[in-house]
């Protein structure tokens, strides 16, 4: 039901706003053929991610310098970070040379909060202790969905982490959304098809 209200609205939404410059980019057809399917994440809610409207929109961006490994977050970036999904991979796409995978991580390492969306290995060995493996990433139309085993979810949640910083969070299995938590879905609306 959430899915379906949420799902209409990106709909509705989808072709308010024009589409962000990016460095670099020139056009989309451009950096489409250099990566087939690459789209910025927008952050479609119901509380408008921690805003009172909808009226800017909200791209995933990552807590650190560009082309770094860090944090997934929310937030009203200029210039939204490009995604793309390879054999049911995410990736973030800086550049030719800097591809960083978007894993989940149990860095709260206990079963009642959520688990964290990170970008890269800020810390390979600590990373290495809190990555949740065998998990997929999937566009349902414009929706991104992360699932694992029999779970599948299109909510993610914005949630302050033990620093202070808004993260980007998940449940594999529902749950009531947690005291200061934001729920949404993420959508790629213009991500490029592959012409040959
Ligand atoms: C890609 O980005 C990284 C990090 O910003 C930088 O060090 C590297 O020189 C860039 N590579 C190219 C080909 O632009
Ligand atoms: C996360 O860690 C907690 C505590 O070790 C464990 O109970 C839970 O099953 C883990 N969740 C996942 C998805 O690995
Ligand atoms: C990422 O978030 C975790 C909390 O979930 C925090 O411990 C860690 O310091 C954060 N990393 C950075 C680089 O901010």
């Amino acid at each position: 039901m959430m899915e379906k209200t949420f799902l209409a609205l990106s709909l509705c939404f989808a072709f308010v706003y024009a589409i962000p410059a990016f460095e670099g980019v020139t056009s989309w057809s451009s950096i489409g053929s250099l990566v087939p399917g690459i789209t910025y994440l927008e952050a479609i809610g119901p509380d408008g991610v921690g805003d009172a409207t909808y009226h800017v929109p909200q791209y995933m961006s990552i807590q650190a310098p560009r082309g770094l490994p860090g944090n997934a977050t929310v937030y009203r970036n200029k210039s939204p970070p490009l995604f793309y999904i390879h054999n049911n991979q995410l990736w973030h796409f800086h550049n030719e040379s800097t591809i960083l995978p978007v894993h989940v991580h149990n860095s709260t390492l206990t079963s009642k909060l959520p688990l964290q969306v990170v970008v890269g290995d800020r810390d390979p060995k600590l990373a290495k202790r809190t990555l949740v493996r065998g998990g997929n990433w999937r566009w349902q139309g414009t929706m991104l969905r992360y699932e694992q085993g029999d779970n599948s979810t299109p909510l993610f949640y914005s949630c302050q982490d033990t620093n202070g910083l808004l993260g980007l969070f998940l449940f594999l299995e529902p749950a009531p959304t947690p005291v200061g938590c934001s729920p949404f879905t993420m959508h790629s609306f213009n991500r490029v098809q592959y012409r040959s």
